[in-house]
Formats: structure tokens, C-alpha cells, sequence
């Protein structure tokens, strides 16, 4: 086999055999094939797509790259759930606890965060003392015990995904719908759960900005699900502008504890409800969405979910005194508003740019190696279809870089765009795809 032919097949808009991926594949992840052959594959691939079953092969072999998670030690139906990546998206936090409370085992392994999109991990660093390495027998042990776990992305899990996607990531080409429809799905089937929850964003904070696109990315994701028998689910929501008000890493983890609280903004608290919900019916707990809400929200309403979160912070070394005492969290030392210059409605938020501007005052990384300003962030104050007045504050700024706010502030000013006209307010879910 030639590397140079199966280039070609690919450009001539022909699906590759399961051996032809798995050469390029294995060859890839092994260094015989070098980083510019697999960059002219994966912008064939760019061009041409891939067929279901080439995707369902591809996904296989990037699986087979590295370890997967053994997951069988834990009792119940363990549901997992996977967001795209955007802006403010501290769902976890909220979630886990929601789902765990409910009786529902969570056994996660989460990211951090790159470039405008946040990580899960990275917030959790925010909480003092909190380990975000386990062993695998106190991963276990943990769900086990109290249900939830989450820890980072370690050890030798999708290999090839690594590699892909920092070739991808230099390459233009990480806007693929199958190679992000790999790359998502080989990594959860990797972790071990028996369903999946997927949150696929879309629009001016996400990956994929257009709905239609979010859709076949949705559908692609549920049949890979289907072809490696995971129950699947996927969620197209909306990313339009961030979720919730934080940005930035303790200021989202503060968020998340008001939201287990009862005291969340209502986007983010409408959208961990209806995740919860999916969750709970995959893992059998309930037999509809319906139910699914009514439950979480008894979870919340009781404080159950916040008992959760308290034990699971405990449970990885994390202070739960930061749970009533938010000044325990790292925190930034100067505050800045950036005030609407007219009257009016908000009509959109880059949402993108929103997540830049953090990353600029260090809450997020432009490279791997970056280190990140826990206390740094925004806080977003007016969401789209709210009244401005000429002066009132859009977002306020907190940093511990003086360097970096001016740039800060000019890219959320940019990012807002204000209509004398009423705008009403985005749906926070377009739809529901099941196979
Ligand atoms: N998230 C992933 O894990 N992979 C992609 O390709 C895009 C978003």
C-alpha cells in the first residue's frame, strides 16, 4: 500500500477501505507516515467528507490508537455526556452533580481548555487542593462510592486523536464535520460509558456556526454512537453568545456553585435541566424528558445536587469551604466595565471574541504550554434582546494583567452589536437528534 494513492482516492472523492485507514492510521500514530502526507489526506477529507462507513472505520482505529477505560467495575448505566466546546460552558460542574444526586453514576474524563473554548479541568483547578489525577482503582472507587468522578484526560487514551488534531489545528482543517465527528467520538468510546450525551453548540462561540452544519454533525456523531453500541443522543443548542455570565475559570466555577444554589442565570440553569433529563432517561432512572426535568429539579430544589458537588469536591481533595466563601477562590485585583456608547437592544455577541478577550487576559490558553490566570475573566452582563442604557455596563472585566485589559476591552466592545429595535431572545435548544 502507498500512501500516495490512498491521497489520491481521497481527493477523487473515493471512500477508503478499512485497511487503507488503518495503514494511515497506525502508520500516522507510529511516525512511518510523515506529518505532510497526513495534512494533504485530512484537507481531502476536508473537500470530499467520508462516508458512513469510512467514518465508523476511522473512529475504530483512532479508538484502537491508545488505551480505552474499563468501566465495568462501576454498577449501573454509565452515561457520559460531551459538549463541542464554546464559551461559558460550565455544564459539568452542575450536571455531574445533578445526574450523581439522582443515582446516576458519572465516571468523566474532561479537557482543558484551548484557544476562545474553556475546559472543565481548568475550573476545577480553581477550587484549592482539588486533584484532578486519580488512579483508576480511586477513579472506580469514587463513582462507586458517591457516584461522581471527574478527572483529567490522562494516560495513553486516543493517541492518534492528539496528534490528528494538532495537525488539523495548523493546518485549517478542524472545521471538518467527520473529523470532528471522529475525534469527539473516538475519545468518548475510549472513556467506557454506556451512553452519550452529546451538547453540540452552534453558532458565533462554537466550532461549527451554521445550524445545518450542527445537524449533520449531530446525526454523524449518533450513527458512530450506534455502529460502537452506545446509546446516543445529541442536543443542538445554541452558542450564540456565551452561557450563563462568567467567563473565565473561578468565576465559572462560582456560577456553577449559584446554579446548584438555585440562584443560576436561567440559561444555564434551563440547559443542565434539560441535559440532566436526556442523561436520566438513557440511564433508565426515568422513562421521559419530562420526568428527567422534574427530578433534576427536585435534585436542585432540595439541595441535593449541592450536597453532591460538596462530596465530590471533598472526595478530590478540594476545599469545600470555597463552596459558602467565594473570596477562597484565586481572584483577579482590578475590575473594569466596558459601557454600552448608545441606548438600545442587544442584538448579538460574538461570542468568539468574548472567549478571546478571556483567553487575552490569561483565563485561557493560545498554546498548550500557556499558563492561565485562574481570577482572570468576564462577566457578561447583558445577553442578547436585554436593554442597554448609554453608559450601563455590557460586561465588566476582571484582571490581574494590566497589560492585557485594553485589549481585552476592545474586543468585547466589537463583539457587541446594539439595535434601536426590540430583539427577542434566542431558543436555547434547536433540536433533539436519536437515531
Ligand atoms: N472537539 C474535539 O474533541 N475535537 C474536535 O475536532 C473539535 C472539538
Amino acid at each position: 500500500m502507498r500512501v500516495y494513492d490512498i491521497i489520491s482516492k481521497k481527493r477523487d472523492g473515493f471512500s477508503l477501505s478499512q485497511e487503507e485507514i488503518q495503514f494511515l492510521i497506525e502508520g500516522y500514530v507510529k511516525g512511518s507516515i510523515p506529518d505532510y502526507q497526513i495534512a494533504a489526506w485530512l484537507m481531502a477529507v476536508f473537500f470530499q467528507g467520508m462516508e458512513e462507513e469510512e467514518l465508523i472505520n476511522l473512529t475504530r482505529q483512532m479508538v484502537l490508537s491508545g488505551d480505552t477505560i474499563d468501566l465495568s467495575g462501576i454498577e449501573g448505566i454509565k452515561v457520559d455526556k460531551h459538549s463541542t466546546g464554546g464559551v461559558g460552558d460550565k455544564t459539568t460542574l452542575i450536571l455531574g452533580p445533578i445526574v450523581a444526586a439522582g443515582g446516576v453514576p458519572v465516571a468523566k474524563m474532561s479537557g482543558r481548555g484551548l484557544g476562545h473554548t474553556g475546559g472543565t479541568i481548568d475550573k476545577l483547578e480553581a477550587i484549592p487542593g482539588f486533584r484532578v489525577e486519580l488512579t483508576k482503582e480511586q477513579f472506580v472507587g469514587q463513582v462507586n462510592k458517591i457516584k461522581l468522578a471527574v478527572v483529567s484526560q490522562s494516560g495513553n487514551i486516543v493517541p492518534a486523536d492528539k496528534k490528528l488534531y494538532a495537525l488539523r489545528d495548523v493546518t485549517a482543517t478542524v472545521n471538518s464535520i467527520p473529523l470532528i465527528a471522529s475525534s469527539v467520538m473516538s475519545k468518548k468510546i475510549a472513556a467506557g460509558a454506556d451512553a452519550i450525551v452529546l451538547d453540540v453548540k452552534t453558532g458565533s462561540g462554537a466550532f461549527i456556526n451554521e445550524l445545518a452544519e450542527a445537524v449533520q454533525l449531530a446525526q454523524l456523531m449518533v450513527k458512530i454512537g450506534k455502529g460502537f453500541n452506545r446509546k446516543t443522543i445529541a442536543l443542538i443548542t445554541n452558542m450564540d453568545q456565551p452561557l450563563g455570565q462568567a467567563v473565565g475559570n473561578a468565576l465559572e466555577v462560582k456560577e456553577a456553585i449559584l446554579t446548584l444554589k438555585g440562584q443560576g442565570p436561567d440559561d444555564l440553569t434551563g440547559l443542565c435541566l434539560e441535559l440532566a433529563a436526556h442523561m436520566f432517561v438513557l440511564a433508565q432512572k426515568v422513562s421521559s424528558i419530562e420526568e428527567g426535568i422534574s427530578l433534576a429539579e427536585e435534585l436542585l430544589n432540595t439541595s441535593k445536587a449541592l450536597d453532591k458537588f460538596r462530596e465530590f469536591i471533598h472526595a478530590q481533595g478540594g476545599d469545600i469551604k470555597v463552596i459558602d466563601d467565594f473570596s477562597l477562590f484565586p481572584s483577579s485585583q482590578y475590575r473594569v466595565s466596558v459601557c454600552s456608547k448608545e441606548d438600545g437592544y442587544v442584538e448579538s455577541i460574538a461570542a468568539q471574541e468574548i472567549g478571546k478577550a478571556a483567553m487575552v487576559l490569561g483565563a485561557g490558553r493560545s498554546k498548550k504550554e500557556d499558563k492561565i490566570d485562574l481570577g482572570a475573566g468576564i462577566i457578561v452582563k447583558k445577553k442578547i434582546g436585554d436593554f442597554v442604557q448609554k453608559g450601563e455596563a455590557l460586561a465588566e472585566v476582571h484582571y490581574n494583567d494590566q497589560g492585557k485589559a485594553q485589549e481585552a476591552v476592545t474586543l468585547i466592545e466589537k463583539a457587541y452589536s446594539i439595535s434601536s429595535q426590540k430583539v427577542s431572545k434566542p431558543p436555547l435548544i434547536y433540536q433533539t437528534i436519536a437515531d
